[in-house]
């Protein structure tokens, strides 16, 4: 959840881990400090709230100093001070260390430091490992981290200076994500690549429980255990200009309009129109076994858990494999009792979600079989799995998941396509599929090209307090998925119910300061949803309607209408969260929300 980004080099130091820490503040931005070394002399520098205070504070400031590490905090133990701002020290101020992930023996680890005489000056858990790192260096700071490694329990991405070793970063990992990268004139690392991708795309991931002792011009790591660990440079293929807004006011903006090309990189090289099939050639170690499965439970969180949802009718449709869905954080928690051959699929985004990942671990344990859909190439989960399919949908920055959302459903549908097509699908039927797939991306650009109409529909109930979202069998996780986004970045309340459910409950909700958001797309449940509009709208609610172009049946009923252009019934799913992702964002502008950057959330949630 919060940022990490270090340089060890020949440049100065400040600008670097200034720059890098504005790429990753989309993952954290309580506050925000780096440490820059320089000799013997460390200056370190904190400040709360975005990075931009930070800058603020040091931008007149000759900082001297080749390298430094930096964070930015999203707070899980003490509230964001500059106190609790990391790098944090030891009373000594010898050691700086910034850190992402939770200590869980912090509080036993303060007491016996305390005893022996250490005094803590924040509430944080990482200001133990500043401590223990401290009385741990005798001259060799990976040495006193590869031990303290062995003190601690929990998760860390950890980097360290040391004022009697300059010129050296030590970082370390233990279930949170920590990247190092090879440059020309330095090294780096960083807990995403996006804080790095400017100046290199030659990266080595580090794995759990390794450390690595990184200087100007030489990288080594080595296990907890102290075996020394050689790996390959691997090239990413993210560009620098993919994480800047190239003109767009919002991230989310940029990436609701990118989603045409994010559908058609999901399907690059993978469709093939005259066998009706996919390739995927991520899943071909497991093939075998796969082309047999007849049960898979797909687990995820937020977005991802919803493209899930989406992705059960999907493969109820096209396979004769029986799917369930499970919220990841709950997942773990369940007995779990697998028939022969099941297939978990974690759906992710970061690849990096600590629920996703306890959940895919716990199955591991029972016995079934792994696979990941997942954006972020190297990332845990997908590192985790035994074989998946990358979205390469490029770096997503803003914290309310979109293009990814779309990309995860066009993956789903491939995987259905190339599953179903050794079960029940038809060549006639596989062929219909892979068509509509390679039409989506103009769909979703005509879609698009409704912008102004939401934003003036937006515009006239931004100022509602409650939303109601509905949709039935495909549209009902986009009626989940759209009440998610509005809430995420306009603080306004949203439900996502399925229609059918109205009946029981909800419908007393229902006044003329309630708009209701009906995903109505011509498909199998549009009778029936045309009825509960009906219940909606005999009791005064404004309905905005989300329907298929030409549909007249419906203007007689909604307030404002919506058209996505006619599809396949398990694709407008992909097409009608379109319009819902634009009305979140522009109820958002109106309310003046930061909408990249909501209150109380972090892009990547990488603790329990
Ligand atoms: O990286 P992941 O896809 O695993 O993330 C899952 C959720 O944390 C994420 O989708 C979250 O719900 C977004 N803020 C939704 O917009």
């Amino acid at each position: 959840m919060c940022g990490i980004v270090c340089y060890v080099g020949k440049q100065k130091a400040k600008p670097i881990l200034l720059e890098g820490l504005k790429r990753l503040e989309y993952r954290g931005y309580d506050s925000a400090g780096l440490a820059v070394q320089n000799g013997p002399h460390i200056d370190c520098f904190k400040a709360v709230g975005k990075i931009i205070e930070l800058e603020k504070k040091i931008n007149d400031l000759e900082i001297e100093g080749a390298s430094g590490i930096a964070h930015t905090r999203w707070a899980t133990h003490g509230e964001p001070s500059e106190i609790n701002a990391h790098p944090q020290t030891d009373q000594e101020e010898n050691v700086f260390v910034i850190h992402n992930g939770i200590i869980e023996n912090f509080y036993i680890l303060k007491r016996k430091l305390e005893k022996s005489g250490a005094t803590f000056s924040s509430e944080t858990d990482t200001e133990v490992l500043a401590h223990l790192i401290a009385r741990n260096f005798d001259g060799s700071l990976q040495e006193a981290v590869r031990k303290t490694m062995t003190q601690v329990e929990g998760t860390f991405g950890l980097a360290v200076i040391h004022r009697e070793a300059p010129g050296e970063v030590v970082v370390a990992r233990r279930g949170s994500p920590l990247i190092i990268g090879v440059g020309k004139d330095g090294n780096f690392a960083a807990s995403d690549v996006a804080a790095m991708v400017r100046y290199t795309n030659e990266v080595i991931h580090l794995n759990d429980n390794e450390l690595a002792l990184i200087t100007e011009d030489q990288v080594s790591i080595s296990t907890a255990q102290a075996k020394a660990v050689t790996r390959a440079i691997e090239k990413v293929e993210w560009q620098p200009e993919d994480a800047e807004l190239n003109g767009f006011p919002h991230f989310m903006l940029k990436e609701i309009y990118e989603q045409p090309e994010t559908a058609r990189n999901a399907m690059r090289g993978r469709l093939e129109l005259s066998e009706g099939v996919s390739k995927l050639g991520g899943i071909m170690p497991v093939w075998d076994q796969l082309k047999e499965c007849r049960h898979m439970v797909f687990v995820a969180c937020g977005t991802s858990y919803h493209a899930g949802c989406v992705g059960r009718y999907i493969f109820e449709r096209l396979t004769e494999i029986d799917v369930e869905v499970e919220i990841a954080s709950e997942f773990r928690y369940r007995k779990l009792n697998f028939p022969p051959n099941t297939f978990i699929v974690a759906i992710s985004q970061s690849g990096e979600t600590a629920d996703t990942l306890a959940a895919i671990r716990e199955a591991r344990r029972k016995g079934a079989r792994l696979l990941g859909i997942v954006n972020v190439v190297g990332s845990s989960i997908s590192r985790e799995t035994e074989a998946g399919i990358y979205n390469h949908a490029g770096p997503e920055i803003g914290v309310a998941s979109t293009k990814i959302f779309v990309s995860q459903l066009v993956i789903l549908t491939l995987l259905a396509v190339l599953l179903g097509r050794h079960q029940k699908l038809s060549l006639t039927e596989g062929v219909e599929a892979i068509k509509a797939l390679s039409n989506l991306p103009d769909l979703l650009r005509r879609v698009l090209s409704q912008d102004n109409h939401i934003q003036a529909i937006a515009e006239k109930y931004y100022c509602c307090n409650n939303w109601l979202f509905l949709g039935r069998k495909y549209e009902y996780p986009i009626a989940l998925e759209a009440a998610l986004k509005l809430k995420e970045i306009s603080y306004i309340h949203a439900e996502g119910y399925p229609a059918g459910e109205m009946k029981h409950g909800p419908i007393a909700l229902i006044n003329p300061d309630m708009p209701t958001v009906a995903i109505v797309p011509q498909d199998s449940m549009y009778e029936k949803m045309m009825s509960n509009i009906q219940e909606v709208k005999s009791r005064r609610g404004p309905i905005i309607a989300i329907a298929t172009e030409g549909d007249r049946k419906i203007r007689e009923l909604a307030d404002e209408v919506i058209e996505v252009p006619p599809t396949l019934e398990y694709l407008y799913p992909a097409l009608t969260v379109v319009p819902c992702q634009l009305l979140a964002y522009y109820c958002a502008r109106f309310l003046n929300r930061d909408i990249d950057k909501p209150r109380n959330l972090a892009k990547s949630v990488t603790v329990e």
